[in-house]
């Protein structure tokens, strides 16, 4: 399973891929705006600076919710770097951006997906990935890992190249469920992908490690 940070903070990107596990990034505007970036100019070169940092898919979304608007913004992000993934939104616009997208060869990541049937929708029309919201459905008390399971299927069943990209992943469970059930890509925090490493007995057994070379090291 590949592993994007969700993130637009460089710091918590240049601190992921040091690890030498990270694959890409998402972002969103969300994201962005939390990170106090606004303005054209700024928005494109934080995209820059972040393909800069990451050897990987970068995921850039759209603004627009035309199918116009978003080609025109789509085709502006691309031209910037080559690690960068057009994000649109599912709505059906977005399924005629991502079509023209896919002819153009251009990378698209479809997001705000809720459904099994959003997600065949975007597949149909040539997504490179799809992001089901795993944390947001379990908010509503909706199994978010059930539809990824769902997608799993109807993927396999026809197919499909397009990668299921859990997003809205919250917490390390989240990431092993992920893997559990064959979604291709998580995108999380920081902060769930280091706690992946925590075991209190690992603590335990380092520190009886360390003292028992102490005792007869010195
Ligand atoms: O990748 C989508 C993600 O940014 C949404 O996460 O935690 O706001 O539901 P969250």
């Amino acid at each position: 399973m590949k592993f994007f940070i969700d993130t637009a903070n460089l710091s918590d990107i240049k601190e992921a891929y040091s690890l030498g596990i990270l694959d890409g990034v998402t972002t969103n505007p969300s994201l962005m705006a939390k990170e106090g970036i606004a303005g054209y100019d700024a928005v494109m070169k934080h995209y820059l600076t972040i393909c800069e940092i990451v050897d990987g898919p970068v995921s850039a979304e759209v603004i627009a919710t035309d199918f116009e608007g978003m080609v025109r913004e789509g085709e502006a992000l691309a031209a910037l770097h080559s690690n960068i993934v057009v994000k649109i939104p599912m709505i059906l616009e977005g399924i005629k951006a991502i079509k023209y997208f896919s002819k153009k060869g251009i990378r698209t990541n479809c997001t705000l997906i809720f459904s099994a049937g959003q997600a065949l929708l975007a597949a149909k029309a040539g997504a490179t990935y799809i992001s089901p919201f795993l944390g947001r459905l379990d908010d509503v008390s909706t199994s978010g890992t059930g539809l990824i399971q769902q997608i799993r299927l109807i993927f396999d069943n026809y197919g499909f190249e397009t990668e299921i990209l859990a997003a809205s992943v919250r917490h390390p469970m989240h990431i092993i469920e992920c893997a559990e059930i064959g979604a291709d890509v998580m995108t999380g925090p920081l902060s769930a992908i280091k706690a992946l490493a925590n075991h209190p007995l690992t603590d335990i057994g380092l520190q009886q490690f360390l003292a028992d070379h102490a005792k007869v090291n010195g």
